[in-house]
């Protein structure tokens, strides 16, 4: 089966219509088609990759991660992109062994900060740098929820600086931002 955005977006529809959800989604979708673009990997598939990472988590939160990948095997996807989307739950125990899991790990808590960090700021993701990122990371009482260790432990694995991280995750949400209003957000 070839991956296009398109049938994942068909995909993703059936299963999330949640409006947090779908900005997560969005974010990590941009933020893996950046990480792709870093890499010289295949941005569409990387994109889709971060599209349908959370493919059941509205409809079952509390068994996250056990129906995506028979959502994901009759739809087609491969073996290794259903690994890679295991793979970004630490629960799952499943290694992420490509650079297309270790990126997905690293984005998916990493974009939502960056974003909860831009919400804070009058122009928002626009001429952010990692540098309030760093600094709101060290701020314990922000965005509590997000695991500050699990963010480091993903530029580790990917051998990367979190600052170059952070930046390569601001950038590809910017250019997230201008698609998605191009695209108009209604589409969803
Ligand atoms: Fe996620």
């Amino acid at each position: 089966m070839e991956i296009t955005r398109e049938k994942a977006l068909t995909l993703f529809k059936n299963y999330v219509d949640s409006e947090s959800l779908i900005k997560h989604c969005l974010a990590v979708e941009g933020a893996m088609r950046g990480c792709a673009q870093h890499y010289n990997e295949d941005v569409e598939i990387w994109g889709v990759c971060g599209l349908l990472h959370d493919i059941d988590f509205q409809k079952w939160p509390h068994n996250h991660l056990e129906m995506a990948p028979k959502i994901l095997k009759e739809a087609g996807y491969p073996q290794d992109f259903i690994q890679a989307i295991l793979g970004h739950g630490d629960f799952t125990l499943v290694a992420r062994d490509t650079q297309m899991a270790k990126c997905l790990y690293a984005v998916d808590q990493m974009a939502s900060f960056t974003i909860a960090v831009a919400l804070m700021r009058p122009t928002g993701l626009e001429g952010m740098t990692a540098k309030s990122v760093k600094k709101k990371m060290k701020d314990k009482a922000f965005a509590r929820a997000v695991d500050r260790n699990e963010m480091q432990k993903g530029a580790d694995e990917l051998g990367m600086d979190i600052g170059d991280l952070i930046s390569l995750v601001i950038e590809a949400l910017q250019k997230r931002e201008l698609e998605l209003n191009a695209m108009e957000i209604s589409m969803m």
